[in-house]
């Protein structure tokens, strides 16, 4: 048994062999992919709920911190995408670097950070579209744009978008490049309008107190307050980044333009949203920011109604993007886990009408759909980060592994001062976990249980390592 859990899968470097899916994804493409991924509820919707309860504006900071952390991990995936092939992502690597029980844990991992993730990015999408009803005299009736824990029954919106992505997807809609890189454009436009309003209307004075909630404290309640506990609810903003890394089949030159989409995007999305955090909580005081849709709420009491339509234009639009891009990364990882013998193949099997995975697609909606009518965003934005950072500390401790395990592996993009950074990586993101509620971390560690019981009961017996042998 000991040993079943440490076997590993080959390590399949990008001249094994040719890929079935066609190479054409340009660097500039993959750093769209990533941009398109990135930048959604993370900023739109929670730099108000962080800026309010937990940071105020040194929610600044909280970017800064989150940010940090992200650049390390994104190294050590630009080093380990650029030397392993596949589209597994972190499941892949893990798989090459610790061994089979550990990748199941990575891969269980990513399920919650993906599933969840979507079902986030749909209440910051509902807010959005709620607000764009009042607009135009048809609000819905607020009971039915809440999770019960907020004092509604259900946010209907954000159900209902989940189970149209579920149509879209069944029927076969691909995420083509081209139409992320449209939907890109629209993302910054939007981010443009609000800097360009914004830039000319702030107020220094909202920016005192700048920490009024210290650096961390755990309250009565269990929640978590201060910048430190801003930064692990904004880190949400980052996620996304390590999707480029599944696409490192359809890449044109993968060793070089992986690495390249991976630290662009980012760069660029945590220079925006330091911008844009400094901007709203200069605009208005922080206080009034604890709403659905606080960048076109803070437009709104600065009397520009005008460019706080276009912005909720803009975000419904931009996050419909995210959604797709998470449900299909989603489906792609339990794909590779089940074609790995890991998870049942029932899950890989392809309809021959629609030539889509309808089980895995219809199973992944309902279920989502459910979590986002019933629950709120902050707690599930926060289960997403504990699974996030626990599968990005995993990659970095996999560099260091490798290095020592597989000296020999061809490496095109190497992360500098390792082991420095990796380790840097490593205790950030594992200090991130920790600033997370006491609640947070029983829903991950109960994930987690449930996971070991799949692993131990059916992946160790089924997974291919062992059927093939
Ligand atoms: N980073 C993505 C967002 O903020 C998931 O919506």
């Amino acid at each position: 048994m000991a040993l079943k859990i440490f076997r590993t899968k080959h390590v399949q470097s990008f001249d094994d062999g040719e890929t079935s899916l066609h190479r054409c994804l340009s660097a500039w493409d993959l750093t769209f992919l990533g941009i398109g991924a990135i930048i959604g509820t993370g900023i739109f919707v929670l730099t108000g709920i962080a800026a309010s309860t937990q940071a105020g504006p040194a929610v600044i900071l909280s970017f800064v911190i989150a940010g940090t952390a992200c650049v390390f991990a994104a190294l050590s995936y630009a080093e380990l995408s650029s030397a392993i092939g596949g589209c597994g992502s972190a499941y892949g690597y893990t798989y090459a670097a610790f061994g089979e029980m550990f990748a199941f844990i990575i891969g269980w991992n990513l399920l919650l950070e993906y599933g969840i993730s979507v079902a986030a990015v749909a209440n910051g999408w509902s807010g959005y579209f709620c607000n764009a009803l009042i607009a135009i005299d048809l609000p819905l009736p607020d009971v039915l744009t809440k999770a019960p824990k907020m004092g509604g029954i259900i946010n209907l919106p954000a159900s209902i978008i989940i189970l149209l992505l579920m149509l879209l997807l069944i029927i076969g809609v691909k995420q083509s490049a081209k139409a992320n890189n449209a939907m890109v454009c629209v993302k910054l436009i939007t981010i443009a309008i609000f800097i360009g309003v914004a830039a000319f209307n702030v107020n220094t004075d909202h920016w005192h107190p700048f920490m009024p909630f210290g650096w961390f404290e755990t309250l009565p309640n269990g929640k978590t307050t201060g910048v430190l506990a801003g930064a692990s609810l904004v880190f949400f903003a980052y996620v996304g980044f390590d999707a480029v890394s599944t696409a490192a089949e359809e890449a044109q030159n993968p060793q070089h333009d992986l690495p390249f989409g991976i630290i662009t995007s980012l760069a660029f999305c945590t220079v925006t949203y330091i911008i844009v955090a400094g901007l709203l909580t200069g605009v208005v005081p922080y206080t009034e920011l604890n709403v659905s849709s606080p960048v076109a709420h803070a437009l709104n009491l600065l009397g520009f109604s005008w460019a706080s339509a276009l912005i909720s234009t803009g975000v419904i639009a931009g996050l419909t993007t995210v959604m797709l891009v998470l449900y299909y990364g989603l489906t792609r990882i339990i794909f590779a886990m089940s074609r790995d013998g890991l998870l049942s193949a029932f899950f890989s099997k392809i309809n021959a009408n629609t030539q889509t995975p309808v089980r895995v697609i219809v199973i992944c909606g309902v279920i989502m759909s459910l979590i986002a009518g019933l629950m709120p965003l902050g707690d599930l934005a926060e289960l997403v980060n504990i699974g996030t950072l626990s599968a990005f500390a995993f990659v970095c401790l996999g560099v260091i592994i490798l290095r020592i395990t597989q000296p020999e592996m061809p490496r095109p993009f190497k992360s500098p001062f390792s082991p420095l950074f990796p380790v840097l990586g490593m205790l950030s993101c594992s200090g991130l976990m920790f600033f997370l509620p006491a609640l947070t971390w029983l829903r991950f560690l109960m994930w987690m249980f449930i996971g070991l019981i799949v692993y131990f009961t059916y992946s160790i017996n089924n997974s291919n390592l062992e059927t093939d042998k």
